[in-house]
């Protein structure tokens, strides 16, 4: 018999909401359609999609994508607690090294990071993800 925790239906929502909002990519020029979902500790659940541009360098991630939402729809004393990415193209897309120090800012530590990896979807604690993230701690 197979047994899901509450935990893992709950992070498996948030993976086909990922899914979801890779569907609405623009990525005209990679090709690589990517979706966000960030779970907040008010409960809310905001997603976000990669937005390329023909000037490559201007495009941004799925994974801030759904941040700038995030703060833009709730203020910047959000916290994230749960983050789930997917692709469509069926490959490995473990957040970019941008995302994760634009992450670290809003997410708590212990925070469930799940993504496609090579061999199917892994999921680690955010702070084994970005160990000495830069901080100039302005914040008290
Ligand atoms: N991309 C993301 O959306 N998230 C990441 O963490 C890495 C890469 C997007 C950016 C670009 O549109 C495409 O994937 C190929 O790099």
């Amino acid at each position: 018999m197979v047994t899901t925790s509450l935990a893992d239906a709950a992070l498996e929502n948030l993976l086909a909401l990922a899914r979801e909002a890779a569907k609405r990519s623009y990525s005209p020029y990679s090709g690589f359609r990517v979706g966000a979902a960030l779970r907040l500790t008010n409960g809310e659940i905001v997603t976000g999609t990669n937005v390329e541009n023909v000037s490559y360098g201007l495009t941004i991630c799925a994974e801030r994508s759904a941040l700038v939402t995030a703060v833009s729809q709730f203020g910047p004393d959000i916290r994230i607690d749960a983050v789930a990415v997917a692709n469509l193209n069926e490959a490995a897309s473990p957040p970019c090294g941008a995302c994760r120090q634009m992450l670290s800012e809003f997410i708590l530590p212990d925070a469930p990071v799940i993504f496609p990896a090579a061999d199917g979807e892994r999921t680690m604690p955010f702070s084994a993800m970005l160990p000495l993230a830069f901080d100039m701690k302005l914040k008290s």
